[in-house]
């Protein structure tokens, strides 16, 4: 079939129109049509090749909701008609121990759904279906798609950092990911501070469920937390200040990246040791922590705030990723 896309035909290009014939549905594979995709940051990495893994044309877009059109001969647990999500992930070995254990997510042949493949700024994505999940009825079209690549990063980071319910959290940036990240843990029981370089943001924050707002320039703080943090999230897409970090951190804390904003970090070793101290990073999350991820969700009432652009409009919403304008997430919709 003929599928009419949004792509960068090179590094750090605005998307154009573009289409392309795709093969023989296989087996595992699924038809969905696009109702809505999110605008994560990794896309703009993406689209700029900050990882040095993009293939163009590129068409980006791997926070997807769309309705099953068509499935192939192997698949039985979607059929025609169900309302499904694809998120970063497109495939993995299935049989690594890793994947055994249910973190598909870390094993050494997975493949992302933007990398060699065809995203979701699109009308349709042929995709595997192992990793198309159906979504709960209780969760809208509009504000789900970011849950699957967005939510389930800090969900699972979160969840693997140690958070459990009556801890002290901080959350780095509060952008696509950082404001699902204050909802999660707020929800989930966790005094909330947020950390954040904009001030209408530190305003927003308590109504996302933050406690606590600390405004950041440069390296100065509007004010230090009142007590220590059990567990740190930083979601920004730029380098960290970790000196500043990590001793805003209590003994046994834990700095978990899910941005990567450089490829290595000078991590002060001293404070570290002093406080028995942990600093860690978290891609994605598994198939099981996904499903586990929405009824969550579902259950808590975790929902992005979302600004809807249509299709044709993609650029527009990509700059405001870019400048940091867009509150809090972008989202395109047929
Ligand atoms: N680990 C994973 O599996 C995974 C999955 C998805 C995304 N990511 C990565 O996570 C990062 C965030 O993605 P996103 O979609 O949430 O991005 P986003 O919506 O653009 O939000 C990032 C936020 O970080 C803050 N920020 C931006 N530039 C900054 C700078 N120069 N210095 C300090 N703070 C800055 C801003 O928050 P404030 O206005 O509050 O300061 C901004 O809203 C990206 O690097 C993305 O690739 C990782
Ligand atoms: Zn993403
Ligand atoms: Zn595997």
């Amino acid at each position: 079939m003929k599928i009419n896309a949004f792509a960068a035909a090179k590094k750090r290009a605005p998307l154009a129109p573009w289409s392309f014939e795709t093969k023989e549905l296989r087996c595992q594979e699924c038809v969905v049509r696009v109702l809505a995709c999110g605008i994560c940051h990794s896309d703009v990495h993406m689209i700029d090749n900050d990882w040095m893994m993009s293939q163009y044309p590129l068409v980006p877009g791997h926070e997807i909701v769309g309705e099953v059109m068509e499935v192939g001969s192997g698949v039985s647990h979607i059929k025609a008609g169900d309302r499904v999500g694809i998120g970063w992930q497109k495939s993995a070995c299935m049989h690594c121990d890793d994947c055994l254990h249910g973190n598909e997510n870390l094993c050494d042949h997975n493949v992302p759904t933007i990398v060699g493949n065809h995203g979701g700024f699109a009308d349709h994505v042929v995709t595997d279906s192992r990793f198309v999940f159906k979504i709960p009825d209780g969760l809208e079209t509009p504000s789900v798609g970011p849950l699957l690549c967005g939510g389930i990063t800090v969900f699972s980071a979160l969840h693997y950092a140690g958070m459990t319910s009556g801890q002290r959290v901080g959350i780095i940036g509060v952008g696509g990911l950082g404001h699902m990240a204050v909802q999660f843990a707020s929800k989930m029981g966790n005094h909330v501070t947020a950390f954040t370089t904009s001030s209408d943001k530190a305003e927003f924050a308590a109504n996302l469920g933050a406690h606590d707002a600390v405004v950041v320039t440069g390296n100065t703080f509007s004010h230090a937390p009142a007590k220590k943090l059990d567990i740190l999230l930083s979601t920004i897409p730029a380098p960290l200040d970790l000196d500043n970090y990590i001793n805003l951190l209590n003994s046994d804390g834990t700095l978990c990246y899910v941005g990567i904003g450089e490829a290595s970090a000078n991590v002060p070793l001293l404070p570290l040791l002093q406080k028995r101290r942990r600093v860690m990073a978290s891609p994605i999350g598994g198939r099981g922590m996904i499903r586990h991820m929405l009824d969550v969700a579902d259950a808590h009432g975790v929902a992005p705030i979302v600004e809807l652009f249509p299709f044709d409009k993609v650029n527009e919403a990509i700059d405001k990723v870019r400048n940091n304008t867009i509150r809090y997430r972008a989202v395109l919709m047929n």
